[in-house]
């Protein structure tokens, strides 16, 4: 059994990684942390979940001795010192925020406002699909964000293809609630959030510079994203529309290349000329639906995608990087049918 402890246990992102790894075979919770209910029991937090595992502040050398790898589901900017002290006393570690996502240190500190230095630790940007033999080898793994894995899976083919030759990607994603966390805010309030649609940081997200950064190693020059975020009343799911001009290739082309791209992908399913993704379509599950479609009449390719954000955007991908490091079966603990309708 592998020792794991999830930091942020009583966020969204760390309930969805205790809801996953209490069913993994191979895993054994020894250590859930937080602030806010130390000391009392996950489930007083969540009582739903029956699970009275005692709740402890981040103590590092607690966590050192009674962990193998280390689940760090804090916001951007607090895991990066845990990690390091953590993958320094040789545990794995694979974070859920931006602190490990990014190849170029000045660019998280332009978008985070913060300075971090890797110290020479194997870190890699953790889209599974994408980076599997690095993720084998890595100590530190940053885990993608929910946007940016609903992009790059689906923008992946085409983009490697060499078949687009313009440089500037636009995208506009629609996302339920969750993906906000769930320390409450007044523009995520049920008044506020509910019938309404409603964009927000329009050019302007941090998820930007993610999304280019492993855009530009698909397409192998630089790529600018123009990335519109839209909040929408659900609490689940991100809906991402991609749009490229002036790619050649017929829709059947296209749909055979991403069908031999993702040909032995469990996760990752490419729907059938004219079908259409929900994101009621993978709630609760790892899936990942994309669908391309062809606008003739102005030359534009549509790639659709849909995830539920706190599942493949966050602790089911995080579980799937885990399975992979560990060479355990990469659907342990995942092979979970989504939740519909
Ligand atoms: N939500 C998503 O869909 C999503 C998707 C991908 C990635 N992520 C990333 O995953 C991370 C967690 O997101 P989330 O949505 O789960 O957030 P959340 O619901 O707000 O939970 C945050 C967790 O971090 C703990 N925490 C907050 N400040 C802390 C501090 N200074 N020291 C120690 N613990 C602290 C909180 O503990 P207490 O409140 O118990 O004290 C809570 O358990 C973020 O970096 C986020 O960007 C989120």
């Amino acid at each position: 059994m592998v020792r794991v402890g999830v930091l942020g246990a009583t966020g969204y992102t760390g309930l969805e990684l205790v809801r996953l790894l209490k069913r993994h075979p191979y895993v054994e919770l020894t250590y859930l942390s937080s602030q806010s209910f130390a000391d009392k029991t996950f489930s007083d937090v969540y009582p739903h979940t029956k699970f009275d595992r005692r709740l402890n502040r981040i103590d590092p050398d607690e966590i050192a001795d009674k962990c193998d790898l280390v689940f760090t589901a804090l916001p951007a900017g607090t895991s990066y010192e845990i990690a390091v002290y953590l993958a320094e006393k040789g545990l794995k570690v694979i974070d859920l925020g931006a602190d490990f996502r990014f190849d170029d240190p000045e660019i998280y500190e332009t978008w985070y406002g913060q300075r971090i230095d890797y110290k020479g630790f194997r870190r890699v940007y953790g889209l599974t699909e994408l980076h599997r033999d690095e993720i084998r080898k890595a100590d530190i793994v940053g885990n993608p964000g929910c946007y940016p894995t609903s992009v790059i899976i689906a923008a992946a083919p085409i983009l490697k293809s060499g078949l687009w030759r313009d440089s500037t990607l636009i995208v506009d994603s629609k996302s339920g609630v969750s993906g906000a966390g769930r320390s409450s805010k007044l523009d995520h309030s049920f008044s506020e959030v509910n019938e309404a649609v409603k964009p927000y940081k329009v050019a302007d997200h941090r998820h930007v510079p993610e999304m280019e950064q492993e855009l530009s190693k698909l397409l192998g020059r630089p790529t600018n994203v123009v990335f519109t975020p839209q909040l929408v009343p659900m609490t689940r799911g991100i809906l991402s529309c991609i749009y490229l001009s002036g790619i050649e290739a017929s829709l059947d082309d296209l749909l055979t290349l991403y069908g031999d791209f993702y040909k032995n992908e469990e996760f990752v399913h490419v729907l059938p000329k004219g079908v259409y993704p929900s994101t009621k379509w993978v709630t609760g599950s790892n899936y990942v639906f994309i669908s391309i479609a062809k606008d003739e009449r102005t030359k534009t390719t549509i790639v659709l995608s849909v995830i539920d954000n706190l599942v493949k955007g966050a602790s089911g991908q995080a579980v799937q990087n885990m399975n992979v490091l560990l060479r355990f079966d990469e659907k342990t603990g995942l092979d979970i049918e989504p939740l519909f309708p």
